[in-house]
């Protein structure tokens, strides 16, 4: 099982890549079922989820390419299984994104439960409900999620639950309802800008979406879809971990392809903690020379400050004088990057779903398991600032979201390395 060993104490300096949203591709790849026609999806980021979401599609009966790295080519014309398998699902929560597309397409799916995970129980209610509300008859049944939709209408949902508007419930009934004859409206939607950038690939492929970007969609049911090319939104959640990379060294990154209109909630709050933020052509620059400063904030669904970037700010707060505090308001069980931050001399306690973070003077390397991919991230960024070595177990965590996280960091100045 690879391992990540970092040696603290280096700023870094220079230019990083950002590459495509593994969030956008994902259900944007489950869309390509809904065409009668190859899709053809660039700026892919090579990391593990697109592959299990490949191995997915092929075993729905799609056929799935990679004729680039980062570039994958999806023929739905052999879909015929509507079933998802445990074996893959468990792998990938996600997952549950076929849901929608197998409805808009076959008309029936059964996908294993994707269970819980890591960061908190991962319910799929609103799922359930938005698919019911379009006219499909759902039902739980050993462990799997089966629905039927002969006869299935545009309706209204309000798919808002208890910790705010669900990401991919909306990216599921959006892709249920682009073939479902009527008008569909979807109060309560999210809009983070990977949802957007599914509304744009939909629309190319002949989707009637109004409303992109707001918590309101109204979709216009068409009889076919074709497939279509689309070249995928830069990574905001990649590029806000190398924006804290360089806050929590004091180095200076250009990050070449971040797209400022998508990190307004996290430049805000890196420019409280006292770092510098500048737009460049095509990217942003930050500066982590600054003074610290200590700050409050609580996640919230978009345009909120992302719970994807929670662990890798608490980690910055860690070295903030003076006490900070986190809320998390969408996982309030997502603190396991906590213990293990801990065990590097950071001093946070646990209050419910806030964390209470006491600045320290530095940490101290130390062998750390990650848990769940944003987790693994932030142990990372607290190696590099950590006096000595420190060693992540459990980097395939990692790696179902960050393309060569270490070999970008190591061209950076970095000290780090993957051992087998
Ligand atoms: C997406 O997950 C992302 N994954 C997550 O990123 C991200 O953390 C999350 O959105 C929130 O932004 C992908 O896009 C592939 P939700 P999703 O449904 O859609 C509750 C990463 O690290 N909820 O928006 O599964 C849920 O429990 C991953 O890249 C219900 O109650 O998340 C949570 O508290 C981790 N009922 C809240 O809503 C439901 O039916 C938001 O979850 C669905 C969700």
């Amino acid at each position: 099982m690879d391992r990540i060993v970092v040696r603290g104490g280096r700023r870094l300096k220079g230019t990083v890549r950002i590459g495509g949203a593994k969030n956008a591709a994902l259900p944007i790849m489950a869309a390509a079922l809904l065409g009668d026609s190859p899709s053809r999806i660039r700026n892919v980021p090579r990391v593990a989820d697109i592959r299990t979401m490949a191995d997915i599609l092929s075993a729905l009966g799609a056929r799935v390419e990679f004729p680039s790295p980062h570039e994958v080519v999806i023929d739905p014309r052999g879909l015929g299984n509507p079933t998802a398998p445990y074996e893959l699902v468990r792998k990938m929560r996600a997952s549950i994104c076929v849901l929608g597309p197998l409805l808009g397409s076959l008309g029936r799916a059964r996908i294993s439960l994707p269970g819980g995970c890591a960061i908190g129980a991962r319910p799929i209610d609103l799922h359930i409900k938005g698919m019911e509300r379009l006219g499909a008859s759902m039902r739980l049944s050993h462990g799997f999620v089966v629905a039927r939709g002969d006869r299935m209408r545009g309706g209204e949902v309000f798919l808002g639950g208890r910790f705010g508007s669900s990401v991919l419930a909306t990216a599921n009934v959006l892709m249920a309802a682009v073939k479902t004859p009527g008008v569909t409206r979807i109060e309560g939607a999210a809009s983070e800008p990977e949802m957007a950038d599914l509304a744009e690939f939909l629309k190319k492929m002949g989707a009637r979406i109004g409303g992109m970007c707001t918590h309101s969609l109204r979709v216009e049911g068409v009889r076919r879809l074709a497939g279509a090319s689309h070249t995928l939104i830069p990574d905001r959640i990649e590029a806000g971990t190398y924006m804290i990379a360089a806050a929590i060294t004091g180095g200076e990154l250009e990050l070449k392809g971040a797209r400022p209109d998508h990190l307004g909630a996290v430049i805000d709050l890196i420019e409280a903690a006292g770092v510098s933020v500048g737009a460049l052509r095509g990217g942003l620059r930050v500066s982590g020379a600054g003074r610290r400063r200590v700050v409050d904030l609580a996640t919230h669904p978009y345009p909120g400050f992302p719970t994807d970037l929670q662990a890798q700010m608490i980690a910055l707060l860690t070295l903030c004088p003076g006490i900070s505090v986190v809320t998390e308001k969408v996982f309030p069980e997502r603190f396991l990057h906590v213990p293990e931050l801990n065990r590097m001399a950071a001093r946070i306690s646990i209050e419910g779903s806030s964390a209470i973070i006491r600045g320290v003077r530095g940490l101290s390397g130390a062998p750390v398991m990650a848990s769940d991919l944003r987790a693994s991230a932030a142990l990372v960024l607290a190696g590099l600032v950590a006096r000595g070595e420190t060693v992540v177990d459990r980097v395939y965590h990692l790696d179902r979201g960050y393309e060569n996280l270490e070999g970008k960091l190591r061209k950076v100045g970095a000290l780090i390395e993957r051992v087998g």
